[in-house]
């Protein structure tokens, strides 16, 4: 696994307060990182130490396994806040002026505009763009230098509905592309729907790194019932970690690491029992979200 990132031991501290504290982070190429936390817990302080906007207190972190410099900045393109454009100038207009700015040439103007949706509306000056579509341009900006790696703030912060599906559709689609993507957000489900991988920080902490997919595995638990006392059976069955009754004559179970609800029945039929209720509860990466905030 390539790897596109790292952060050793990463610190911002003003004062006393630790904005961001000894964080180790590794983002594999191709991966779209999500940096969760709520409000506060420095996932802005994170992102603008990676882009060298922030001097951080402590550690370091390494572009393509070499410490920060100019020339990795242009294979970077970001969003950390919203980008300053000229309302009475056009998107075609603004990002020739961007173009200018980051040296890059305006042969890619039409390619991103398209590829953020903007191409029909490319002529209109930008103080008659809706939020969403200010948004596709600042994306499509910071597509302009065909960067390896897109940094996004909250990108779908403030949109509506459509808004926000429209963005995150375009996030996948870049890094369909091959493009490895971090991005911050304190929303749970957006990072279940757009990220592969992702972090958790609380109070400028890390408290948990891993798979999106892994978390929506995770321990899996089982309400049963059948038409006998399942107690003693589930209390001496490998199975099964815990058991403890709900209602109406059903247990909660929670079965061992990769064991399912189809290895509870078959153990139950072996049993000579049939189950009349059998039914798998995948615990949530928001249930498991809380419980993480709730450890630290
Ligand atoms: N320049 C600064 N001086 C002092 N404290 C700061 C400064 N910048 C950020 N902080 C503090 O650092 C902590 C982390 O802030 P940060 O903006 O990184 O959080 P965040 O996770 O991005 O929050 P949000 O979800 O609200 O955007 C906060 O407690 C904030 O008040
Ligand atoms: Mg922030």
């Amino acid at each position: 696994m390539e790897t596109v990132l790292s952060t050793h031991q990463l610190s911002k501290h003003y004062g006393r307060l630790k904005a961001v504290d000894k964080l180790d982070l590794t983002v594999p190429k191709g991966s779209v990182f999500g940096i969760l936390g709520p409000n506060g817990s420095g996932k802005t302080t994170t992102l603008g130490m990676l882009l060298d906007v922030i001097q951080p207190t402590g550690g370091s972190y390494n572009w393509f396994d070499k410490p920060g410099s100019k020339e990795q900045r242009k294979k970077i393109g970001a969003i950390l806040e919203t980008p300053i454009f000229y309302p009475y100038l056009s998107a075609v207009k603004n990002l020739e002026v961007v173009a200018l700015i980051k040296e890059v040439g305006p042969q890619r103007i039409p390619e991103v505009l398209k590829q953020v949706g903007l191409s029909e509306r490319q002529n209109d000056k930008y103080r008659t763009y809706s939020l969403g579509m200010k948004q596709r341009l600042s994306i499509a900006s910071a597509l302009l230098c065909d960067p390896d790696v897109m940094i996004l703030d909250e990108p779908t912060n403030g949109l509506d509905p459509q808004g926000i599906a429209d963005i995150r559709s375009l996030i996948i689609d870049i890094a369909r592309q091959g493009k490895t993507i971090v991005l911050a957000s304190h929303l749970l489900d957006e990072v279940q729907k757009v990220c592969t991988d992702f972090a958790v920080l609380n109070k400028g902490s890390l408290i948990y790194t891993g798979k999106v997919e892994d978390v929506a595995k995770g321990e899996s638990k089982v309400v049963v019932k059948a038409e006998v006392n399942l107690e003693p059976v589930l209390q001496k069955c490998p199975l099964v970690v815990d058991a403890k009754p709900v209602n109406n004559g059903r247990f909660e179970v929670s079965m061992a690491e990769g064991k399912t609800a189809i290895d509870l029945n078959r153990f139950l039929f072996d049993q000579k029992i049939v189950a009349s209720h059998l039914e798998t509860q995948t615990k949530s990466l928001e249930k498991q979200f809380l419980e993480i905030l709730n450890q630290a």
